[in-house]
């Protein structure tokens, strides 16, 4: 391989390296469903900035928590894991497999709310 393209390959991974590492929840419009192999569903929308906005969470442990014991650390957050990070495919004991700890937390509070999407497309949009 030429130098030149060997330069080009290296300075496009770079450019993709650093454009990854600049993106955060400011511009997430749905969540990442990459983790799921064969998505039953389209990915669901989740504007995380417009959302917890206009719902009034001010609190990023509603949703990032830390469990010890069983209980939710007050004074913790878990903002730089992913869900899947602790939830695995399958349940475990008391922690709920992914897909059911998304529905458990998303439709969870938009049932105790009375506010916010329950039905399936609504959040799992057709494409
Ligand atoms: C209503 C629930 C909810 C609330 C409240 C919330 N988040 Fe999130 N946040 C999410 C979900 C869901 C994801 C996607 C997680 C995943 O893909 O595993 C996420 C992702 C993130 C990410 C990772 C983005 C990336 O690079 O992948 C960061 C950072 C983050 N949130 C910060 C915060 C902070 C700071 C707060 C409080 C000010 C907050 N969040 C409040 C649900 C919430
Ligand atoms: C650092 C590990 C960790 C991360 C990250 C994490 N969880 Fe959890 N989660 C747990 C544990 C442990 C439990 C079980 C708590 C218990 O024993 O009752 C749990 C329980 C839950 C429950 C059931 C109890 C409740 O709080 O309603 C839901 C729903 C849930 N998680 C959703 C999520 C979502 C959605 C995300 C990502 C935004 C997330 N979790 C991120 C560790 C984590
Ligand atoms: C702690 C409460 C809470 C949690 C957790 C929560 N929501 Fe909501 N959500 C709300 C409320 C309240 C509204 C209505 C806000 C309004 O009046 O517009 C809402 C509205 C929405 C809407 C419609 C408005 C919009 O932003 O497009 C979508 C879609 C949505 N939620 C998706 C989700 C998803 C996906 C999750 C889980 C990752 C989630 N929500 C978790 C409280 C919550
Ligand atoms: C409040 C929003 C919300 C509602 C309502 C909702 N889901 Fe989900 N669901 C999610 C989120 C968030 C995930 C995590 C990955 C993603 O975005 O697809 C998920 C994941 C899934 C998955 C695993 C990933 C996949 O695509 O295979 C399935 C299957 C699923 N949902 C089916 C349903 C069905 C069926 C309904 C109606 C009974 C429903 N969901 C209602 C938010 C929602």
């Amino acid at each position: 391989m030429r130098k030149s393209n060997i330069l080009t390959i290296v300075s496009i991974a770079l450019s993709v390296f650093i454009f990854a590492s600049a993106w955060t929840q400011e511009d997430m419009e749905n969540i990442d469903n990459s983790i799921f192999d064969n998505p039953q569903r389209s990915s669901s929308m989740f504007n995380h900035e417009e959302h917890n906005e206009a719902a009034g969470l001010e609190s990023c442990i509603e949703c990032h928590h830390v469990y010890e014991d069983g209980v939710r650390l007050e004074d913790e957050d878990s903002t730089d894991f992913a869900c899947a990070e602790c939830h695995e495919k399958e349940s475990a004991g008391s922690i709920p497999g992914l897909m059911k700890a998304y529905h458990l937390n998303c439709k969870g509070c938009h049932k105790a709310s009375d506010a916010g999407p329950i039905m399936c497309g609504e959040c799992h949009k057709k494409e």
